[in-house]
């Protein structure tokens, strides 16, 4: 196939391209932060993802380009995806549950200010339904001669700790755009740039309002699974009933799924609870507050669940755990990953602090400095002095507990459930507290060893 998109063609041996037509895509990731770019171009990357490492090193320089230059960026480009943070709001209307839109608003006026050809401009990160409006209100309302904005929504569904799978083996891509006939031109130039890696029957086609609105209701659904299954979690511990095997055996029916069925201390991350408020407000805004209500329940569940598990943590340790040691294995919000953003063992590490705790926390890849920040952060404590002293940072799951009361585990790491625990007891005082927020580990095992273990969803 031609390609109607001007994209550069660089003919080089080792880098992946289309069969077909030879083209490769030349990317520029920009970011107005030097010291972010600089680590994108160094040698260690800001982030841990299984397998980017190997796909940075093998297109940066050829292709794949991290610039500061943003000006030059927005005016060679052909298409420009917007992926800026949409935090939620701390101030103002809509405080702790809308979306604050300033750096999308700020990138659609960047684009206005520099383009100097056509550009389609596509939104990539996770938005309210009618943030495009936003940006077309801006570009349309700066045109220059011989410049024509085309808003296209594709919404992001690749999930942290798989993110390189899930792009190149997309279940489904979405792309929403104007129902005009440049509009939906526009749609099948960005079909045609994914066509080369994604089966065309994987590739949907909505309009803009749409495909906004499925990305909130792709993480409210994913959430609202994991809501559902750690209620019953709670009902199986005070029945007897095992969550585990109430998930397979709900989980065999094909109309639910087995899948995103894992009873948890709790989800974490950067996207479920605030893109779940942000349809809440969405529903208020809308005047449905019975909507606003279901989803609010979804993310109220959520914090009950990681409630009930610090409480029993508490109540084990005879209702007291002021200067006693507890190690806290895994900080990242699930395994595979760094990012700590909204994971449950914060609010883990918080309640114990709070009430006394001295914690010895090891993550095989959260850096000290990120776990400092959230446990010392305004929003999590008063007093970040006190924090810093009760707590240590190990660079080894052994070290973390040793001398220990107790070990929570927040985070399923698969090295957890390799780790010696007959050594292990041997080195914590007695008795010997294990409380497995992940259920991952072989409770009978432990049991025989002489641990007093308890976990989510099963009396043992
Ligand atoms: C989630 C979605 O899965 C992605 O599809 C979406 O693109 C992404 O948000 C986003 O909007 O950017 P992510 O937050 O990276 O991806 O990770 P998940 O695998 O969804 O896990 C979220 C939380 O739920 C984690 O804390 C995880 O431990 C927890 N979880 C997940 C459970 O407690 N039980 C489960 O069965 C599954």
């Amino acid at each position: 196939r031609s390609c109607s998109v001007r994209l550069e063609r660089v003919l080089m041996e080792d880098l992946p391209r289309c069969d077909t037509c030879l083209v490769i895509f030349h990317l520029t990731v920009c970011d107005k932060s030097v010291e972010r770019i600089n680590q994108w171009n160094s040698e260690k990357l800001p982030i841990y993802e299984p397998g980017l490492d190997d796909v940075v090193k093998r297109c940066r320089g050829r292709n794949l380009f991290f610039s500061t230059d943003i000006a030059k960026s927005i005016q060679e480009a052909d298409l420009i995806f917007i992926s800026v943070n949409t935090p939620t709001k701390t101030i103002g209307n809509g405080k702790g549950r809308a979306a604050d839109l300033k750096y999308i608003e700020g990138a659609a006026r960047m684009i206005a200010d520099l383009a100097t050809s056509n550009k389609i401009v596509v939104e990539k990160s996770t938005v309210p339904v009618k943030a495009a409006e936003i940006i077309m209100k801006i570009l349309r309302a700066n045109t220059k001669p011989g410049v024509n904005y085309q808003i296209l929504s594709n919404p992001e569904f690749l999930a942290e700790g798989t993110a390189i799978v899930d792009l190149v083996e997309a279940e489904r891509v979405l792309i929403g755009g104007e129902d005009t006939p440049d509009g939906q031109k526009a749609v099948q130039e960005l079909c045609w740039v994914y066509e080369h890696w994604i089966p065309a029957k994987n590739i949907l086609t909505t309009n803009t309002w749409s495909s906004e609105l499925s990305k909130l209701a792709a993480n409210a659904f994913l959430a609202q699974r994991i809501s559902s299954i750690n209620s019953l979690s709670a009902v199986c511990e005070a029945t007897g009933a095992d969550v585990s095997e109430v998930a397979r055996a709900v989980g065999r029916d094909s109309r639910i799924g087995p899948k995103f069925l894992e009873a948890s201390i709790g989800f974490g991350g950067s996207c479920f609870q605030k893109d779940i408020l942000n349809l809440i407000y969405l529903c208020e805004c809308l005047n449905l507050p019975e909507v606003a209500a279901y989803w609010q329940q979804v993310v109220s569940l959520n914090d009950y669940q990681k409630t009930r598990f610090t409480r029993k943590v508490i109540e084990s340790l005879f209702n007291t755990v002021s200067d006693k040691k507890i190690a806290i294995l895994g900080f990242s919000f699930k395994k595979n990953t760094g990012d700590t953003r909204e994971s449950p063992a914060i609010h883990v590490c918080k309640t114990l602090l709070d009430e006394g705790a001295k914690l010895h926390i090891y993550d095989p890849k959260v850096e000290k400095d990120q776990m400092l920040y959230e446990l010392t952060h305004p929003y999590v404590t008063s007093e970040p002095e006190s924090v810093r002293k009760n707590m240590e940072i190990h660079s080894s799951a052994y070290s973390a507990v040793t001398g220990a009361h107790a070990i929570v585990l927040c985070t399923e790491w698969d090295e957890f459930k390799e780790l010696d625990f007959k050594k292990i007891y041997e080195v914590m005082m007695k008795p010997a507290y294990l409380f497995d927020g992940r259920k991952i580990l072989d409770h009978d095992a432990l049991l025989e060893i002489g641990f007093h273990v308890q976990t989510i969803g099963k009396r043992l």
